[in-house]
C-alpha cells in the first residue's frame, strides 16, 4: 500500500493475475449464492507474459461514492451481488485489523477505484474474468494489507467467480468442492508448483472472438436443472479424473495427464448436449482442431497433445516443450504464419507458459 497527497492521502496497490484453463472442469452449483461447486476441478494457471489482469485499486477520502470499475478504459458495473459479496469480505477483513489496531488509516469506509486490463485482447474470447476477480481481490487484499494468504483469499475470489479462486495460484491448482454448508472449506489448493513440470504449454487457437451465447453461470445451472449425464459426471466420473489427473502430474505422466484432460473436456461437453435445451459451445472450427490432435498424435505413435475446450469454441492444446515443432508446426502450417494475436481471420494461435507458484 503506497499513499500519495498530504491532506487527502490516495492509498494504492498493483497487482496482477494469471488466467487458467481447466484440465477438469468445474460445471455445477450446489449452492448458487455461495457459488460452491458440484464437483471439484484442476487447471493451469498460464504464465503472466503470455495471459494475465493487471489491476490497480486505490482508496481515498477524494473520491465520490460509490466504487468504480474500469475494464481495458471502459466503465463496468460493481453493483451485482457477486462483486458486491468481493468487497464486503474485503471490508470486513480490513475493518477487523482497524479495530485491532486503532492508529491504521480507516480504509475500509472509503470509496474504492479499480482499474484493470487484459494483456490479451478481450475480442480474443478467452475467459478471462477467472484472471479478472483473481486480480481485483489481490489489488484490494494488498491495498488493505490483508495478512491472509492466498488459499484464504480464494475463499472470496471464489464468490466472484468460481474459476477465479484457482487464479489465485500459480502452477498446477485444484479447486476442492468442499463440504461445509458455508463453503469455508471450498478454496484452491497448490497440487504442484510450475517447478515441479516446467515443460508444460499451452497453445491457444483461438476460433472465434464472438461473446459466448450462453454464459457459465446460466449454462451450468440449466445443466444441474435438466441433464441426466451430470449426476453421474460430478458424482463418479470427475472424482475419478481428479485422482487420475493428480497422479499423472505427481508422476509427470504426459501420456496420462493428456488422456484425462480430453476425456474431461468431452464429458463436459457431452453434459451440455445433454442439458435441455442443448448447449453447443464447440463449433466447426473446434471439431477440426480435435481431428488435428489426433491425427498428430497419431503420427507421433504416442500422446503428445491434449485438447480442451472451455464454455466457447476456443481450443486449448496442452504440449510439451520437446515436442513444441510436431504439435505447433501443423496448426501453424494450416492457419499460415499467423503468430501472436492476430485474431481477426477467426482462428489465431498464441502460445502460453505456465504461471510460477508465487504468482
Ligand atoms: C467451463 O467460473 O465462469 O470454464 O462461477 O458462474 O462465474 P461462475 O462460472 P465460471 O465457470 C467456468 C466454467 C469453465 C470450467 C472451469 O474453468 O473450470
Amino acid at each position: 500500500m503506497e499513499a500519495a497527497g498530504a491532506e487527502k492521502p490516495i492509498y494504492r496497490a498493483s497487482t496482477t493475475a494469471p488466467v487458467n484453463i481447466a484440465v477438469i472442469k468445474y460445471w455445477g452449483k450446489r449452492d448458487p449464492k455461495l457459488n460452491l461447486p458440484t464437483n471439484s476441478s484442476l487447471s493451469v494457471s498460464l504464465d503472466q507474459a503470455d495471459l494475465r489482469t493487471h489491476t490497480t485499486a486505490s482508496c481515498s477520502s477524494s473520491y465520490s461514492s460509490p466504487d468504480t470499475l474500469t475494464l481495458n478504459s471502459k466503465p463496468e458495473s460493481l453493483e451485482g451481488a457477486r462483486p458486491q459479496a468481493c468487497l464486503s469480505s474485503l471490508r470486513a477483513l480490513r475493518s477487523e485489523l482497524e479495530e485491532k489496531d486503532p492508529s491504521l488509516p480507516k480504509l475500509s469506509t472509503l470509496p474504492l477505484r479499480i482499474v484493470s486490463s487484459n494483456n490479451f485482447p478481450t475480442a480474443a474470447g478467452l475467459a478471462s474474468s477467472a484472471a479478472g476477480f483473481a486480480a481485483l481481490i489481490r489489488a484490494i487484499a494488498d491495498l488493505y494489507e490483508l495478512p491472509q494468504d492466498p488459499t484464504t483469499l480464494s475463499l472470496i475470489a471464489r464468490q466472484g467467480s468460481g474459476s477465479a479462486c484457482r487464479s489465485l495460484l500459480g502452477g498446477y491448482v485444484a479447486w476442492d468442492h468442499g463440504t461445509e454448508a458455508d463453503g469455508s472449506d471450498s478454496k484452491a489448493r497448490l497440487v504442484a508448483p510450475k517447478s515441479h513440470w516446467p515443460s508444460m504449454r499451452a497453445l491457444i487457437l483461438v476460433a472465434s472472438h464472438e461473446k459466448k451465447d450462453v454464459s457459465s453461470t446460466a449454462g451450468m445451472q440449466t445443466t444441474v436443472q435438466t441433464s441426466q449425464l451430470f449426476k453421474t459426471r460430478a458424482e463418479v466420473v470427475v472424482p475419478a479424473a481428479m485422482e487420475a489427473m493428480e497422479k499423472a502430474i505427481a508422476e509427470k505422466d504426459f501420456e496420462s495427464f493428456a488422456k484425462v484432460t480430453m476425456r474431461d473436456s468431452d464429458s463436459f461437453h457431452a453434459t451440455c448436449l445433454d442439458t435441455t435445451p442443448p448447449i453447443f459451445y464447440m463449433n466447426d472450427t473446434s471439431r477440426a482442431a480435435i481431428r488435428a490432435v489426433e491425427n498428430l498424435n497419431k503420427r507421433a505413435g504416442k500422446i503428445i497433445a491434449a485438447y480442451t475446450f472451455d464454455a466457447g469454441p476456443n481450443a486449448v492444446i496442452y504440449y510439451l516443450h520437446e515436442n513444441r515443432e510436431a504439435v505447433v508446426g501443423p496448426f501453424k502450417r494450416a492457419l499460415g504464419e499467423k503468430e501472436g494475436w492476430l485474431g481477426q481471420q477467426g482462428a489465431a494461435i498464441g502460445y502460453a507458459e505456465i504461471a510460477q507458484e508465487d504468482e
